[in-house]
């Protein structure tokens, strides 16, 4: 018989865990959720959990007191503890780049201890990081009050973050959010897209006399960012001229040698290390626009509140822990329920950005189909992310998901208290919030329709054909996470919990969660296609649809 420790026993408990699981989600009731309520009275409190005023009510799940036990019997069979261990240990965790995934060092203090491995190497990271926040820290305060000044001797008024991808959304989403809650140090402008209307409609708006740049890339060698850095260095050049670049230019990267040959001035060189992921890189030096945008203090309430959802994540039982519990609310919606995608309505104007970053930290970090051990994965893993703001999001696509044929689960988002003047606005968006994820659980009956039908003295016949169509199903899953207030620190908090979220659920499906190779074959052919563009596609280097287009696009520009 194998022992306990046996990696067989481990792989045993594992898929009895899922068996159990899919038991439960083939009950007939697995789908309600109404009923959950009607039996218990206490079940908003018995099935959210909160951390300080941050709460996550994930009652109007289908999750009932079996499926949540389940759940949590699968975390533990996932080894989910020895997971997290591994993971603030600093263990290459990602393992097929053996590198740590050591963002939480980054919003730790110096003297936190936490290592991290990279190939050959064992980091300091919390020391590493801290040394690397001074500097950012010195320089941001540098330019707000002017000591840091562009070429012409005059302060800056806009900070320009050249980057794409995890060197993009994260800092864009956070300083959209942190200056909307608290005003602006420096008008935050994002360049991202290689498309040249891009960089066209920024040049059209910002004075490069006063303009910082921050070119923000990992590795410094992405194709779109280098390209858009060059545009913006030639329209600084062209208006400041060219010894003007050097005082403008800024770079946040782990590629310090690309970052030379590149020209940036050393004391304009902000690191970080390979153990930080593209898309967690906020955190890092990639996040200076937000500190220049909204200033250090709110800078360092995030970091302060990433740090509290890291120590709660890691000290808190699993049956209270709110990254834990978000995360097995997903794997109910996904892996029992087969819902295969997720909605994610931010009820704040200031956080409509965040569905946009979330897309790349779930979907970058879990849309894998190999398992570990390179077999394929036994479990359906993340599903399609998209959101909006709501009340916006009301009048686009939740009629679908009101009705329509496939079960889209949905996280609500929500400050209880605004940063405007205006009480009134907050009550009807918070009204509004509550009531799609009523009206989701709700529902409401044939019955009930042709009862409203009748009371308005509809016809008969009009009845029978419009009330089928008046009629919503209910029974439809979503999460509501509420807090006080939005600020730096409320931000931080949001951000790591879907961070951690993430990696529990990767760890739930034995996936890698830190790597991202899907993106890899896509930016290889780019460049086999980029010189056909030019001289026409080489026969037989494409399939016949590419070299057809390709020729279409040549002709239509005359050049076929
Ligand atoms: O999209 C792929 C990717 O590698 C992301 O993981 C990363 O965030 C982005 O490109 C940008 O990379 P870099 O920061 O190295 O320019």
């Amino acid at each position: 018989m194998a022992s306990e420790s046996d990696p067989k026993h481990a792989s045993v408990v594992l898929s009895e865990a899922w068996r159990r699981l899919a038991d439960l989600a083939a009950r007939p009731a697995a789908r309600e959720i109404r009923p959950l309520f009607a039996a218990d009275p206490e079940r908003a409190w018995r099935f959210s959990a909160s951390l300080d005023d941050l709460t996550l009510d994930f009652s109007k799940t289908s999750i009932d007191g079996a499926a949540l036990a389940a759940l949590l019997d699968l975390a533990h069979a996932a080894e989910l503890e020895s997971f997290r261990a591994r993971l603030f240990a600093g263990e290459p965790v990602n393992v097929t780049e053996g590198r740590a995934a050591m963002h939480m060092a980054l919003r730790a203090p110096a003297d936190a201890g936490m290592r991290a491995v990279l190939p050959g190497v064992v980091d300091d990271a919390s020391r590493l990081a801290a040394d690397e926040r001074a500097r950012m820290r010195d320089f941001v305060l540098r330019v707000h009050d002017g000591r840091q000044r562009g070429a012409t001797g005059e302060t800056f008024d806009a900070v320009l973050n050249i980057g794409i991808g995890g060197s993009d959304l994260g800092p864009r989403m956070a300083s959209e959010a942190l200056t909307l809650a608290h005003g602006a140090k420096l008008k935050p402008r994002f360049l991202s897209n290689v498309d040249g209307h891009s960089f066209a409609a920024l040049a059209r708006e910002l004075n490069p006399a006063r303009t910082l740049v921050l070119v923000a890339s990992k590795t410094f060698t992405t194709q779109e960012t280098l390209m858009n850095a060059r545009a913006v260095r030639a329209w600084l050049a062209a208006a400041l001229g060219e010894a003007a670049v050097g005082a403008h230019f800024v770079a946040l990267s782990t590629n310090l040698k690309a970052v030379a040959e590149f020209g940036i001035r050393p004391e304009h060189v902000f690191g970080f290390r390979d153990w930080v992921g593209g898309r967690y890189s906020l955190w890092s030096s990639v996040g200076l626009s937000i500190a220049l945008a909204a200033g250090w203090e709110a800078f360092q309430g995030m970091l302060d509140g990433g740090r509290a959802m890291d120590l709660h994540f890691q000290s808190a039982p699993f049956a209270e822990n709110l990254p834990v519990l978000l995360a097995l609310t997903g794997i109910w919606n996904i892996n029992a329920l087969n819902c295969r995608s997720l909605c994610v309505l931010a009820y704040d104007e200031r956080l409509r950005q965040f569905p946009d970053y979330l897309q790349q930290l779930e979907m970058e970090s879990n849309g894998k189909s190999t398992a570990l051990d390179g077999t394929p994965a036994a479990h359906g893993t993340c599903p399609v992310v998209f959101g909006k703001a709501g009340t916006d999001a009301q009048h686009s696509f939740m009629q679908l998901v009101h009705q329509g044929t496939s079960v889209v689960p949905v996280d609500f988002i929500l400050a209880a208290t605004p940063d405007h003047d205006r009480p009134e606005a907050h009550q009807v968006l918070a009204a509004n919030a509550f009531a799609q994820a009523e009206a989701l659980l709700r529902g409401k009956t044939r019955a009930e329709a042709e009862a409203e039908m009748r009371a308005k003295g509809t016809s008969a016949a009009e009845i029978r054909a419009v009330a089928p169509h008046r009629a919503f199903t209910g029974n439809r899953p979503s999460n509501t996470i509420l807090f006080h207030k939005l600020d730096g620190y409320a931000l931080g908090r949001l951000i790591a919990l879907y961070e951690h979220k993430v990696a529990v659920q990767g760890c739930l499906w034995r996936i890698d969660s830190f790597d991202q190779w899907g993106v890899e074959l896509g930016k290889v052919l780019a460049g086999g296609i980029l010189p056909d563009l030019s001289t026409g596609p080489k026969p037989g280097a494409h399939d016949s649809s590419t070299t057809a287009l390709v020729q279409r696009f040549r002709a239509l520009r005359g050049e076929g």
